[in-house]
């Protein structure tokens, strides 16, 4: 496989006002362009607070994601998508393993809400069932014990 870097993106300087960072604004439309339907909560999740937006790039953007830390030793994956143009290749698989290992080095455990839940029960979580129905996708509660 080519080789990926995964860097995480900010849209604020290092004196803390928002900045117009291209990284940042192709790693969110990435998002906002695979999950058409929940914007409302994208928005949310950009704005949560300390979320991390990652991009996983092979010097074209083929992924991006939003993680959090509700706590300190569980890790949280609010969003995540790889371009499709890259799909089916294995980058989501390689992306959150690369993922696993910066954005939760010290959580052992790692949830996720999702409509995919195929997906993430290929890379190792553990489907705890539905949830609940979000513009028509059936939603899983999905745990990775680390
Ligand atoms: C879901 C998504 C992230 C998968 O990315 P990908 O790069 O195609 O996944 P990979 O090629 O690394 O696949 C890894 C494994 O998951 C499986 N898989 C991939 N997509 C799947 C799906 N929709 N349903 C079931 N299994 C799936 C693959 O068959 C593969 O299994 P294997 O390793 O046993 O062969 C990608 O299709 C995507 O971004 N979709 C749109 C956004 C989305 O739905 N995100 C997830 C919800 S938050």
């Amino acid at each position: 496989m080519a080789s990926y870097t995964l860097s995480l993106v900010s849209r604020r300087s290092p004196a803390g006002s928002f900045i117009a960072d291209p990284v940042f604004l192709a790693a969110q439309q990435l998002l906002f362009t695979a999950f058409p339907d929940h914007s409302n909560a994208l928005v949310a999740a950009l704005h949560s607070r300390n979320p991390q937006l990652w991009n996983y790039s092979n010097g074209a953007l083929v992924g991006a994601a939003i993680t959090s830390h509700p706590t300190p030793l569980e890790g949280e994956l609010h969003f995540f998508a790889v371009a499709p143009e890259a799909q089916k290749q294995g980058v989501g698989r390689a992306f959150y393993e690369a993922l696993e290992a910066r954005a939760f080095t010290n959580q052992a455990r790692v949830t996720a809400v999702s409509y995919v839940p195929g997906f993430f029960e290929r890379i190792g979580f553990v489907n705890k069932g539905p949830t609940h129905t979000h513009v028509g996708c059936l939603d899983h509660y999905l745990i990775k014990v680390k």
